[in-house]
């Protein structure tokens, strides 16, 4: 079982500079909550309840500003800085004490993942017990993302941002690993970008004969809101289901009551927290 999960939401954030040059991507809005949000959602809808989020130094006082200690949505965060952005699977290195022997998840703090089926995905991804599972999804520009070439329903090529076509499978930046991530991260080595790759690693456990995969499908969404464009366009889609669906996306504390991890006094004292807002108006009706 999988019940760990990393957050990476360091990064310099360039692509959306100069926004991110006085706050961490994470933390800006996707349509009416922080970004890390949404990737924190997705940990807590796959049950995981034990959270460590990557930060960059000087930024981890804003996060426990927003999110603490976790218990005010029952659940456990721990923080760790990344002192210089070296790439995806650092994350593995710097967490190697809160991951010890266990399975552990990873996030990329500006995904964005959104559809009922996902969850039914995750927990049948989450009894995985040895190797890398991936999720893929059908993108049309695969030159952006790392992209797997599938053959005989198995994957027979990753490549990190393909300049030739080989499939229009991206890998999405959610990924399950067993505990050999921390050894295998130690032996990478950094690529033209000057970043450890987690393409590079992932091919490790290909060659071990140890990835798997799970299909996103057309039913759920996926973006990487990493740029100012698909930010906006995310921002517009959760605004049009919230308003159309009469939900919220990416409600921690439904999510957490759902999940019974937390009481209707929480909420009562999160409303608190959080002032009179429209978020607050929302928490007071569940
Ligand atoms: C990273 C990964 C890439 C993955 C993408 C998903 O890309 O390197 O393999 O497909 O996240 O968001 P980056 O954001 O570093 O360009």
């Amino acid at each position: 079982m999988v019940k760990k999960g990393i957050i990476l939401a360091g990064g310099s954030g360039t692509r959306l500079s100069p926004l991110t040059k006085g706050v961490n991507k994470q933390l800006l809005p996707l349509y009416d909550k922080p970004l890390i949000f949404y990737p924190l959602s997705i940990l807590m809808l796959a049950n995981i309840k034990n959270i460590l989020i990557i930060v960059n130094p000087g930024q981890e006082k804003s996060f426990r500003n927003l999110l603490g200690d976790g218990k005010r949505y029952g659940i456990k965060i721990q923080y760790k800085i990344q002192n210089k952005p070296k790439g995806l699977p650092e994350a593995f290195i710097l967490g190697k004490n809160f991951i010890k022997k266990d399975n552990v998840a990873l996030i990329l703090g500006d995904n964005f993942f959104y559809g009922q089926s996902l969850t039914n995905k995750f927990e049948k991804s989450l009894i995985h017990k040895s190797g890398a599972r991936v999720f893929l999804k059908k993108v049309s520009k695969p030159q952006n993302y790392g992209v797997a070439e599938i053959k005989k329903n198995k994957i027979r090529r990753i490549v990190e941002k393909p300049k030739k076509f080989i499939s229009n499978f991206a890998i999405t930046g959610l990924y399950f690993f067993d505990s050999n991530v921390i050894k295998y991260a130690k032996t990478l080595k950094p690529s033209k970008r000057k970043e450890l790759e987690i393409t590079d690693l992932l091919n490790m456990y290909k060659k071990n004969g140890q990835l798997s995969y799970e299909h996103i499908g057309r039913g759920a969404v996926w973006s990487d809101a990493g740029k100012i464009d698909d930010m906006t366009n995310v921002s517009s889609f959760v605004q049009s289901v919230e308003k159309v669906q009469g939900i919220k996306i990416a409600c921690l504390e439904e999510i957490a009551l759902y999940n019974k991890w937390i009481s209707k006094d929480k909420i009562k004292k999160n409303i608190k927290f959080y002032g009179n807002c429209e978020y607050s108006d929302y928490l007071k009706n569940i």
